[in-house]
Order: C-alpha cells, then structure tokens, then sequence
C-alpha cells in the first residue's frame, strides 16, 4: 500500500471514532450512563396493570393500548390468542372490540377475506400498560376532536 494511502485511511478512521466516540457520550439511553462495554443494572421489572376499561386514545390514528394483562397469550403461525377474542367471529360472545376492518387490508388496500398478514402479529402496535414514572417528559395534548370532554 502506498504511504498517502496508509496516512489518509489511518485520519479517516481516527476521524470515525471520534464522531462515534462523540455520539456515544451524548446518547443517554435506557442503559443509563453505563459505557457500552459494561453490563448495566437490569431494570427492575413494572407490574402489569389489572384489566380495565378501555384507555383513551391520543391521536387518531394510534393504536388503542390494552387495557388488560396479555401474560402466556401466544401468537404464532398457527394460533393467535388475541383473535380468539377479538375476532369478528368471537367478539360478541367474548365481549372484546372487534379488530377494525383496516385490519383486513393489505398494503395495497386490497381488502382480504381475513386478519391482513401485516396485522396478525397485534403486539407490534398494541401494548400493555404498567404502572411507572415517565422516562421523558412529555408535553403532548391530544387534538380537540377526539378529546373526551
Ligand atoms: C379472553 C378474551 C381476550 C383476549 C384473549 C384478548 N383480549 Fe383484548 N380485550 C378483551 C376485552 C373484553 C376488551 C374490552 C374491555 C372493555 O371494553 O371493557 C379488550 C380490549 C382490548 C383493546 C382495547 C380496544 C379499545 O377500543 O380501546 C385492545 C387494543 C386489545 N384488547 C388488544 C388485545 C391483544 C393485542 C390481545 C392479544 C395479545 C388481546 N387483546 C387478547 C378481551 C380479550
Ligand atoms: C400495524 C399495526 C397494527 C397491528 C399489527 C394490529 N393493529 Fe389493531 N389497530 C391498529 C391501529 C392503528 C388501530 C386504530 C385505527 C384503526 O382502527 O385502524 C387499531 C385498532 C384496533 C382495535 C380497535 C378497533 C375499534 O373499532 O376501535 C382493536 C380491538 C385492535 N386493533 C385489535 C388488534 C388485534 C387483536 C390485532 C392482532 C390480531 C391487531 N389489532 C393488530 C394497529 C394495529
């Protein structure tokens, strides 16, 4: 390899590392301040909350929350907990919402006979609740329209 070579790919890594370097000091992550080369006290873990009435949304598009505990529901190719409940077959006797019909689309709004594939798996957009502090703080307001009076 050429000197010139050598010398502009040794500035350009130093270069890499202090930028990543800079980054890393500044990123303040769940870990807390624990380089990322040291394992971090594992935080202690947040009691789900007991089932209730459904949560109010803040926004229109947002995925309702559960308002109920989801421990052991499994979800996998062959059997979806959630659906055994919620489906449009099930909800009456269940007494559960039943999945909205954007769940039955596929991305290029075709409308299929059953729960859309980008949809089976619900925990990907819909969450469980515990009870903690906020990591952040958090100054949203929910629009006028949906806000419950
Ligand atoms: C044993 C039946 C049952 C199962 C299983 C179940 N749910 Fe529910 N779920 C309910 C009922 C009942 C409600 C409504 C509570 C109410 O209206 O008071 C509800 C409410 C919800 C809501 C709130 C709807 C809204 O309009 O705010 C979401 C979201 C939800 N469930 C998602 C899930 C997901 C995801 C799973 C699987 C991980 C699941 N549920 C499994 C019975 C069930
Ligand atoms: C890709 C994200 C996504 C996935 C996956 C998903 N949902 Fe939803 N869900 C939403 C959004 C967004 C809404 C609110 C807007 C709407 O109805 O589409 C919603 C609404 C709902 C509602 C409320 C319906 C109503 O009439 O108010 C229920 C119940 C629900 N979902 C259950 C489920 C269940 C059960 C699954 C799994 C079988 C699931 N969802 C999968 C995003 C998702």
């Amino acid at each position: 390899m050429k000197k010139e070579k050598l010398i502009l790919l040794t500035v350009m890594f130093s270069l890499t590392l202090g930028v990543s370097q800079l980054f890393a000091q500044q990123l303040n992550s769940l870990r807390g301040s624990t380089p990322l080369d040291e394992a971090n006290k594992s935080p202690a873990v947040q009691k789900v909350q007991n089932d209730r009435e459904p949560i109010e949304r803040d926004y229109v598009q947002q995925p309702p929350l559960i308002p109920h505990k989801i421990q052991g529901y499994k979800i996998n190719k062959k059997f979806n907990k959630c659906l055994t409940c919620h489906s449009w077959s099930n909800y009456k006797d269940s007494g559960a919402t039943k999945i909205s019909q954007t769940h039955f689309s596929d991305r290029e709004n075709h409308v299929l006979a059953n729960i859309a594939p980008r949809r089976y798996f619900c925990t990907q957009c819909h969450v469980p609740q515990v009870t903690s502090n906020p990591l952040v703080e958090n100054t949203f307001q929910p629009i006028k329209t949906i806000k419950h009076q």
